[in-house]
């Protein structure tokens, strides 16, 4: 995108996966603030984003109107308490004429609407494909990105079309995220066919990896680490394996009440580095055996981010080899887990560790 924005993956919070319509002025602030007492501001957590449900109609002149009751103080107050907190604000709309949520969408209202984000102080647009009919998906996108880019406020734009129209194809010069698939949802994988877990999310990415980098992501959906239906090795799994694909960082648990768990995961700064790294360098799924896989990525300084993950249901052994990385298989490397926080062995040609089920061990590999 040519914004300049969002250079390395989107880092935040976003109201759906665990509130859906059940958003307010309380819930946002409350997120605000939580993001501040409990260390995922530091850890690089930066938009707040309100998800589908706070808009309710139009007035005569058209401009959209937030929620009055579960919005009482408006959007720029909103906003202005968000940015308070060292923090940025995003919002939701669709591209149809209703959001996913039936409310009501921005077709035919582009400009206006982001004029009004813009005034509201809006840093990030998540923009959705709902009731959209015969549209063009690309022109639909451009449109809004126009429509941004008329405000003169830097805004990301998030286009959340769910990967139907090929968006890695095209979204590179529109928005600075893709989603990729359908809706992610708190399981493993595969309960029915619509709702994908975290296992079937990670399968639709394989080949997507080319076309990620530094101002323009794929999206494999928002996090639901802390959501509470997958164990802590799944939610490892599946925040060590988002960090590896460069996917954007957008927890969806309940900030205010959070475990230690959760915010042990959430905030592991090393892991969050990996996602971040700034070669933008998207990983790839390099070796797999069945249920035993490894998920590479190359890091800036000629290191490597490696995760062994075994989705079998009991504890096996995988090895990545060197080959795997590119490397030459003579070459020493530094091994640091990044999961123990602890520098292991100097490791020639190869690494093994066992690796239990619905696990990985995530490395840090250093010349
Ligand atoms: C779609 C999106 C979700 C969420 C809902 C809101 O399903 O993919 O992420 O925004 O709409 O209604």
């Amino acid at each position: 995108q040519g914004n300049g924005l969002a250079l390395t993956p989107p880092m935040g919070w976003n109201t759906w996966n665990k509130f859906g319509c059940n958003v307010s002025e309380t819930l946002i602030k409350q997120a605000a603030d939580s993001m501040v007492s409990n260390g995922m501001r530091d850890a690089g957590y930066e938009y707040i984003v309100i998800d589908d449900c706070w808009q309710v109609g139009r007035d005569k002149d058209g401009n959209i109107l937030p929620d009055p009751v579960r919005f009482p103080s408006g959007m720029k107050a909103l906003g202005d308490y968000i940015h308070s907190k060292g923090l940025k604000f995003g919002i939701y709309s669709d591209g149809g004429s209703l959001t996913c949520g039936k409310r009501p969408g921005s077709l035919g209202h582009e400009y206006q609407d982001a004029r009004k984000y813009a005034e509201w102080g809006v840093d990030y647009l998540k923009y959705d494909w709902c009731s959209t009919y015969d549209q063009n998906a690309k022109a639909t996108y451009e449109n809004i990105s126009d429509a941004l880019r008329a405000t003169g406020r830097p805004i990301v734009l998030s286009i959340c079309e769910w990967g139907l129209h090929k968006p890695w194809e095209w979204g590179k010069n529109v928005g600075n995220l893709w989603r990729t698939t359908d809706d992610i949802y708190d399981h493993w994988q595969g309960i029915r066919t619509f709702e994908h877990g975290v296992m079937d999310i990670l399968d639709l990415q394989v080949g997507l990896e080319i076309y990620a980098g530094p101002g323009h992501w794929n999206d494999p959906d928002m996090l639901e680490v802390g959501n509470g239906k997958m164990s802590f090795e799944e939610y490892k799994s599946h925040f060590s394996l988002w960090a590896i694909l460069a996917a954007p960082l957008m927890a969806g648990n309940d900030l205010a009440n959070m475990s230690e768990e959760t915010k042990f995961i959430l905030t592991n700064k090393e892991v969050i580095a990996i996602d971040q790294d700034a070669l933008g360098i998207q990983g790839k799924r390099v070796f797999k055996n069945g249920d035993l896989e490894v998920w590479a990525r190359p890091l800036k300084g000629g290191g490597r981010a490696v995760v062994l993950l075994n989705r079998s249901l009991k504890t096996q052994a995988i090895t990545v080899d060197w080959e795997m990385l590119n490397l030459p298989e003579q070459l020493s490397m530094k091994v640091r887990d990044l999961w123990q926080k602890k520098n292991l062995a100097k490791a020639k040609g190869s690494f093994t560790a066992d690796v239990v089920s619905h696990g990985v061990v995530m490395l840090r590999l250093d010349l």
